[in-house]
């Protein structure tokens, strides 16, 4: 399918921001409000495959209205994230990972899969050529965000004839700006997130797009944030709003990690993944398999169950400290961030950012 030499992602850097403006917005980046100085761009087109890969001045876009993705949703995305290491080098966690899960949600919304070594070239450019803008802080990173719609004009369901394909760049602080605190959750039990069959292991513009009414109602009843139940019994937790969920079980040297297994409508998340090996790492037993909500509930009450996490690239590890629903509500532990939890995240960050053995060859180094 790909007909691009690899190694060329024509470079026309523009001249960026001054120096003093990028050093200001970087001390207080917040989270996907800024963008770096470029961006690249690839083309796919039925005739002629993936071409014009090009590395440009971050700008907007010129659409024809009829452009195709507006109307009918095929658009698709990931998130990753390059960290500045103490050895001056830049790495980012997994990329492969973003770009095989990139190309199924490509097949899964019918549009052309992007090679992985495409993926990984686009990412080594533009943060070769926007190093400047990856942050000192450990506490920060500069997030990425490769995209792909549909740019075939005219109006008709069908999957398009051309592609665009985008990767753009924001230094990004904390995700949840209150920090790392426990956060709320509403038990969402009337809007679902994916079903059987549907799109919800593709991590594809409508999903989130249909998931902001229920996020909506969280906010509307006081929580942070929304868990998702399974579309058919809405008994069985899947996930948190863009994360993914563990529970910990029992506490000490017995503690148990266990999260929802990848049913077809969780989306497979990469840092749900990277626990499952790093639990293991540190002592725990680790398992996939179902959770009902009210053992959920019972588990809390009777102590079984003594933390709740939620995990993803953007806010990596944020503990769950109370439930609620239209029926009631319930603390998780002590309501504060639990020791597992705690340990975890810093495992975790500790490779993201380079102060631990990169044990699984989890990183990738890009400068
Ligand atoms: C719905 C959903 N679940 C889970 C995740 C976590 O995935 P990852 O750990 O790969 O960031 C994300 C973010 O990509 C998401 O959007």
């Amino acid at each position: 399918m790909a007909n691009v030499d690899l190694e060329l992602i024509s470079l026309r850097p523009g001249p960026g921001l001054p120096a003093e403006k990028r050093e200001e917005i970087l001390r207080d980046p917040g989270f996907g409000r800024v963008f770096t100085d470029h961006m690249v761009s690839i083309r796919w087109s039925v005739d002629g495959g993936w071409h014009d890969a090009e590395l440009i001045p971050y700008g907007p876009l010129t659409l024809d209205p009829a452009t195709n993705f507006i109307h009918y949703g095929q658009s698709i995305f990931e998130g990753l994230k390059a960290y500045r290491h103490p050895d001056g080098g830049i790495y980012t966690f997994r990329p492969k990972a973003n770009a095989a899960r990139f190309q199924r949600s490509a097949a899964r919304l019918a549009m052309p899969e992007l090679p992985i070594e495409l993926f990984i070239a686009a990412v080594e450019a533009l943060v070769q050529q926007d190093a400047v803008w990856v942050p000192d802080d450990p506490e920060k990173s500069l997030y990425l965000r490769p995209f792909m719609f549909s740019t075939e004009v005219g109006l008709g369901v069908r999957p398009g004839n051309a592609y665009q394909f985008l990767l753009i760049a924001s230094p990004s602080g904390a995700y949840f700006p209150r920090g790392v605190k426990p956060v709320s959750v509403w038990l969402s039990e009337e809007y679902v997130r994916a079903a059987p069959g549907g799109t919800g292991e593709a991590k594809c513009a409508g999903n989130y797009a249909a998931s902001l009414i229920a996020q909506a109602e969280a906010t509307a009843n006081g929580c942070d944030q929304v868990v998702w139940l399974d579309a058919i019994e809405r008994r069985w937790v899947e996930e948190m709003g863009g994360m993914n969920l563990y529970f910990v079980l029992g506490s000490g040297k017995s503690a148990r990690l266990l999260t929802p297994s990848l049913t077809g409508t969780l989306l497979p998340g990469i840092t749900r993944d990277s626990l499952l090996t790093l639990g293991g790492d540190i002592g725990l037993v680790t398992e996939e398999g179902r959770i009902d909500v009210q053992a959920w509930e019972a588990g809390c009450a009777d102590g079984s169950i003594t933390e709740v996490f939620a995990c993803g690239t953007a806010a990596v590890i944020t503990p769950v400290g109370s439930v609620k629903s239209r029926s009631g509500g319930w603390s998780v532990g002590a309501g504060e961030t639990g020791p597992v939890t705690a340990a975890l995240r810093h495992a975790l960050l500790e490779v993201q950012t380079g102060r631990s053995e990169d044990v699984h060859g989890w990183l990738h180094r890009l400068v």
